[in-house]
Order: C-alpha cells, then structure tokens, then sequence
C-alpha cells in the first residue's frame, strides 16, 4: 500500500514548487444560470459543443461570468477543478450521465452543505485535497510560516493543530488547548478564526506564545489567550465566563511524554510525575477539568508518543487513550505521525541503529493522534 506524504499536498506545500492553482471568483447567478443552460441540451454533441463555449467563457477575465469587484454572492473556484468537472462532463459517453454531472456540478454552485462540526462544504468535498483523512501521516517537514518555529523542545508540527480545527471545528468556535506551550494551536486558531483559549504552567513559556500570538495578525477578529496556570485545577468557568461563553467546541491535549522532556521543576508539571501511574493520574485529573466545558457530540485531541525504558516498550499513549476511554468518550481514530527528522536525531542515528540491533527493539519512529468525541 502507498503511503501519502502529507507535505506533498497543497496546504503544506512551501517551497512553491506546485504552488497553489489560480482561484477564479465567479457571479453565482450567472454561473446557475449556464448550468441550468446546460442541462436544456437535447444531444450530447450539443452539450459537448455549449461545455467548449462556457470553458472559454470561464477563463477569460472579462466574461461576465467573472464577479465584478464587490459583488456579494460570488463563488470560488480552483481553476483546474471548474475545468476538470467541465470536461468530465464533456467527457461523458450518454446524455443521461452528463446530465448527472452537471447536476453535481450545479448543486456545488447552488448550494452550501455543510455538518453540524466544521465548515467543509460537502458539496464540493473533492476540492478539500489538503484535508488529510488517511490514519497514516508522513510529514517530512514542520509549516515554519509566519511565527510559527521549531525554537521549543517538544512543540508538535502546525498541521497537527491545523488539521483537527479544519475537521472539528467552525469558525467562531471555541478552542481549548490544556497544555499550550509555545501556542502552536493558539497561533492556527489566529490563522484559523477559531477563538482559542491555551494553558500553559510556565510563566515564561506563557509570555512568549502570547508575545507570538500577538505578532501574527489577527484577521478573523477573534480571541485568543493565553492563561499561565495547572490545568489539573485551572478554573475554566472563569475564564469562559470572561468572554461570555459557556463551553467549548474542541479540546486539544498536548501533554508531556512523562518524562522523556522535563519541562520545569514545578512539581505541578505532569513531566515530574513520580512514576507512570501519577502521571496517568494527573492526566485524568487534566480531562476531568477541560472535558466538563466540551459540548456533547464535540472532538477532544491527544497528542502523545510511548517511551523506551528499562529494557521495555512503555505504552503510553494507549495507556493515557485508556483513560479517556474510561470517562466515556468515544474513540474515533488512531492516527500515527512519523517523527521529524532533527539534526540532533540525524546525528545520533547510527549510535541507535546499533543500540536497537544489540536490544532487540524497534527505534522510535512515529507518535498518536488520538481522536476522541463527547457522547
Ligand atoms: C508537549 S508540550 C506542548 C507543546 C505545545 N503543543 C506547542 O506546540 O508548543 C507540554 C507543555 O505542557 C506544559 N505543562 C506541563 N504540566 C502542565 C500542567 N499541569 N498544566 C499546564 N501545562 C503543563 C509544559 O510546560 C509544556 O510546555
């Protein structure tokens, strides 16, 4: 089987080598209008021959298919996708089956559909190329855009936090991100229009994902802040209650590996648990607080790897989805993301390759995505 290389797809594709395709706003009602032309043909080599006339129409800038500037009720397409659909329809060996293409085709223009979670319109779900719904990830290379950066020793990748908001959520809606870090997710949120609230133990840390956060402009009007503070015990009904809100839409958790990165001295911090079981232990005291302010039917995110020690595989990623699962939470994926390749890693590689051949085991090489909904 093959896997995809999420790099290669177009949201994450930096280095402009496909770069993204033109995006070509165009009037609604005169694009229903054409379609509804269309499916008034009466022969297929009509329609083939009115599908060669609206494809010259489509692509050049003065039609009056093309939305004047200001125009309200506009729709967008990537120009490759409107003629791929067009000559899928010229394409066509009957009239009946045409017809069923310039009907989809006519539904995508007419109509938004969308589910109760996020904003992707179902209508034109082909267009979403750059949502990742394969349980393997590949990323060769972290989205280094704008503020983001790879300055914080355990910070996750921005297409993490990117994806799940995309997935699970919609604009306007409430994000809460229980261990913030560096504010990766409170930075996508930004970008996003997803207003995020991020929990950070650290003071310092804290400080400087609000001074990222505040660099990056802010075009969707929406809020995000940063609360230092132990988000075993944090009051999230203050702090909601502070921006009029109630409960949150999606819950990320990002929480230290136990103690494969110390992150402070702080007794509070989960990378200073005594052992895996008060690790664990505080971890369900973490989902405890944020999952009473998640709305019912709404994601929770676990991002986590397992460990090697003392001779042995420690699971704890699953260990900690147990938990989850035991507060009653439905499990929906297991998604695996291989590791980035850092130099540090490179450098060590060989030293590990030997290490695993004399031990017997298997190099770390990938971390979960667990996926959760509130029943
Ligand atoms: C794996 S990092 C998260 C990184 C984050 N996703 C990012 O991209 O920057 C875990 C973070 O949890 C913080 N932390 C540890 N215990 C905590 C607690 N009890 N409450 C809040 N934050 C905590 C650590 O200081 C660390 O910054």
């Amino acid at each position: 089987m093959q896997d995809v290389v999420i790099e290669d797809l177009k949201l994450f594709d930096d280095d402009g080598a496909e770069g993204p395709d033109e995006i070509l706003a165009f009037s609604r009602t005169v694009l229903v209008d054409r379609l509804h032309q269309l499916l008034g043909s009466t022969s297929i080599q009509g329609l083939r021959h009115a599908i060669g006339d609206l494809k010259e129409q489509l692509r050049a800038p003065d039609s009056d298919l093309r939305a004047p500037t200001g125009e309200v009720d506009t729709v967008d397409f990537e120009k490759t996708h409107i003629l791929d659909e067009l000559d899928q329809i010229a394409a066509a060996r009957t009239l009946e089956r045409a017809r069923y293409y310039v009907e989809r085709l006519f539904k995508s223009v007419a109509e938004v559909r969308t589910s109760p979670i996020n904003d992707i319109n179902l209508n034109r779900w082909k267009e979403y190329g750059d949502i990742y719904t394969d349980s393997l990830w590949i990323v060769k290379r972290r989205d280094n855009s704008g503020v983001h950066n790879a300055g914080y020793w355990g910070n996750f990748i921005p297409q993490i936090p990117n994806q799940m908001m995309r997935r699970y959520t919609k604009k306007g809606d409430w994000v809460l991100d229980t261990f913030a870090g560096l504010g990766t997710t409170l930075i996508e949120g930004q970008r996003l229009g997803r207003n995020t609230i991020g929990i950070e133990l650290q003071p310092d840390v804290g400080e400087r994902a609000r001074r990222l956060v505040a660099s990056e402009p802010n075009l969707h009007s929406i809020v995000t802040e940063l609360v230092i503070g132990d988000s075993t015990t944090v009051g999230y009904g203050d702090i909601l209650r502070r921006h009029g809100q109630r409960s949150v839409q999606l819950v990320v958790m990002h929480p230290p590996y136990f103690d494969i990165i110390k992150f402070s001295d702080d007794p509070r911090d989960l990378s200073n648990a005594a052992s895996v079981d008060a690790f664990l232990l505080q971890m369900g005291r973490a989902v405890d607080n944020a999952a009473q302010w998640l709305d019912h039917g709404r994601f929770l995110v676990l991002v986590i790897g397992d460990k090697y020690e003392k001779g042995q595989w420690l699971p704890l990623g699953f260990l900690t989805m147990n938990e989850i699962m035991k507060r009653g939470f439905l499990l929906k994926s297991i998604i695996v993301k291989n590791f980035e390749e850092t130099t540090g890693k490179r450098n060590q590689a060989e030293l590990w390759r030997y290490r695993a051949l004399v031990g017997g085991f298997y190099i770390f090489k990938h971390e979960y995505i667990f996926v959760f909904i509130k029943r």
